[in-house]
């Protein structure tokens, strides 16, 4: 069975549809660049785009990088503050010509999505779901069920904004080493270790590739941490499980 995914990052708003039986993309994904400031006219303008590029007539599952309640968008840290409040499914069911549209928050359907198919499958007991990138999005399992729309990336860590330290974004703006970045990542799990004791950190976003050179940095966590295994399309196939309504 296929449905439509996309995934509304904070540099590329990317969608394919999506082979549900295998977790995999059914066809090679069409990406288009983020809109600076990502307005919802301007996002949604994209996410049509990214559609009608397969001429795709089905349900849509998109994802979004803040807090999602039935369909309405609840926070906006790396996106313009007019999606606060928002009915996001009304605006892009319009947009896609009445498609149905399930939205979601983009860490809990990459999360669903490895929890079904990639580094979760089978994993009970609490697995937290980290994606590092733009900002840290959170996604916890208790045995298998997603507590939704966690912000663990807004942690307070130090005094500050713990996203804002320890994202991919904190460390390219910082010109930060590996080891740099990895003390600031470590310091950071530490303290959601402290606060959830998970059994399983998974950690994902596109800096899930180059896991070998910052994981074995990552020192004292009692619970096993490995690197998520669809990497950058797992928004896109939680989008389109979600879609499906899962
Ligand atoms: C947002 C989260 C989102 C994460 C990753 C955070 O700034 O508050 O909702 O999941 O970024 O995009």
């Amino acid at each position: 069975m296929q449905i439509f995914g996309v995934d509304i990052g904070g540099s590329g708003i990317k969608g394919a549809p999506v082979d549900l039986d295998r977790g995999d993309l059914a066809q090679e994904r069409h990406k288009v660049l983020t809109p600076h400031p990502a307005t919802p006219d301007g996002v949604a303008g994209c996410v049509a785009e990214v559609v009608r590029h397969f001429d795709w007539q089905g349900p849509v599952g998109v994802t979004f990088p803040g807090v999602v309640t039935d369909g309405t968008t609840r926070s906006a840290a790396n996106v313009d503050d007019g999606w606060i409040g928002l009915d996001a499914r009304a605006l892009l069911t319009d947009r896609l010509g009445g498609l149905p549209v399930t939205v979601l928050n983009d860490a809990d359907a990459a999360g669903v999505a490895e929890m079904a198919y990639g580094a979760g499958r089978g994993r009970g007991g609490t697995v937290i779901v980290l994606t590092l990138g733009t900002g840290i999005g959170s996604a916890v399992f208790t045995d298998g069920r997603l507590v939704p729309n966690t912000e663990l990336g807004h942690l307070e860590l130090r005094g500050h904004d713990a996203e804002t330290k320890a994202s991919v974004k904190a460390k390219e703006d910082g010109d930060l080493s590996w080891e740099h970045w990895a003390k600031r990542v470590q310091r950071y799990l530490a303290h959601v270790e402290m606060l959830f004791s998970p059994d399983l950190f998974i950690l994902g976003g596109g800096v899930s590739r180059k896991a070998d050179r910052f994981v074995p940095l990552l020192h004292g966590i009692r619970a096993e941490i490995v690197p998520a295994r669809l990497q950058n399309n797992a928004g896109i196939v939680g989008a389109a499980m979600a879609a499906r309504g899962e």
